[in-house]
């Protein structure tokens, strides 16, 4: 639990160069963020990043992927300096592929059931930081997608109460601005790509974050070889 006595929080690194300072040092520990944005924008280049950091300070990571193949997200990290297969290698980061078990079987599985087992991974691997990537497209795969709203707020609920820092991945589509799941999240970062004057820009907003002073202007975020850096100024 938080020492909530001091008024002062504890803080853990995101793991992305610029990203803690714009967030009053880093994250509040056990607590869970939404992360979102279009596809491509970085939201698992992230996560990853979120989790190789606490693997270097020997918090064990679990990243639960519903969508891709692990092989590919393991395959584009080989391009960063972080060295996402020697944490995988001494099990600081254990990823899962829920992917292939949602597809598997002949009877599609309902929101419930894939929140339970999420819910084991983390229990048995005791972990520390998780990264559920991503919630939004599972809504043909499951057998009861009209629950998804209900489901993706008691998921974030869920992980509130197992003491474990969490992003939650969800990708962003135009319609679904400022959802269910902004509010009970402690925090909301949107990762945005987009055109403005015939060329893409990327950019970072720290749209919410509870218990700290933030500006919720957009910021300039670059990949390099590290991962994503971000930049306190206007991403153009
Ligand atoms: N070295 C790089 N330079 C510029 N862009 C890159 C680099 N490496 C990856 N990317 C971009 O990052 C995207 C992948 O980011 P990713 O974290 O998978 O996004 P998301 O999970 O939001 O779909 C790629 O589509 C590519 O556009
Ligand atoms: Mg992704």
């Amino acid at each position: 639990m938080e020492d909530i006595s001091s008024g002062f929080y504890r803080r853990i690194s995101t793991g992305v160069k610029g990203l803690d300072d714009l967030i009053g040092g880093g994250l509040i520990p056990g607590r869970v963020y939404v992360v979102t944005g279009p596809p491509g924008s970085g939201k698992t280049t992230l996560g990853i990043q979120f989790l190789v950091e606490g693997a270097k300070n020997w918090e064990k990571g679990v990243y639960i992927s519903l969508v891709d193949d692990p092989k590919t997200i393991i395959q584009d990290m080989f391009h960063y300096k972080f060295n996402l297969l020697s944490f995988i290698r001494s099990k600081k980061i254990v990823i899962y592929d829920l992917s292939s078990t949602i597809t598997a079987g002949d009877k599609k599985p309902s929101w419930g059931e894939i929140l339970d087992e999420i819910k084991m991974i983390i229990v048995n691997e005791n972990a520390k930081r998780v990264v559920i990537d991503s919630f939004t497209p599972l809504e043909l795969m499951v057998r009861d997608p009209e629950n998804k709203r209900r489901e993706l707020v008691r998921l974030i609920k869920l992980l509130s109460l197992m003491g474990i820092t969490a992003f939650v991945i969800t990708e962003m589509m135009e319609s679904d601005k400022y959802t269910d799941d902004y509010y009970v999240a402690s925090g909301v970062i949107v990762m945005h790509h987009f055109m403005r004057n015939f060329q893409m820009v990327r950019g970072i907003q720290i749209l919410k974050m509870r218990g700290t002073a933030h500006d919720s202007n957009m910021k300039k975020v670059r990949f390099t070889e590290n991962g994503i850096e971000v930049y306190n100024e206007a991403p153009w």
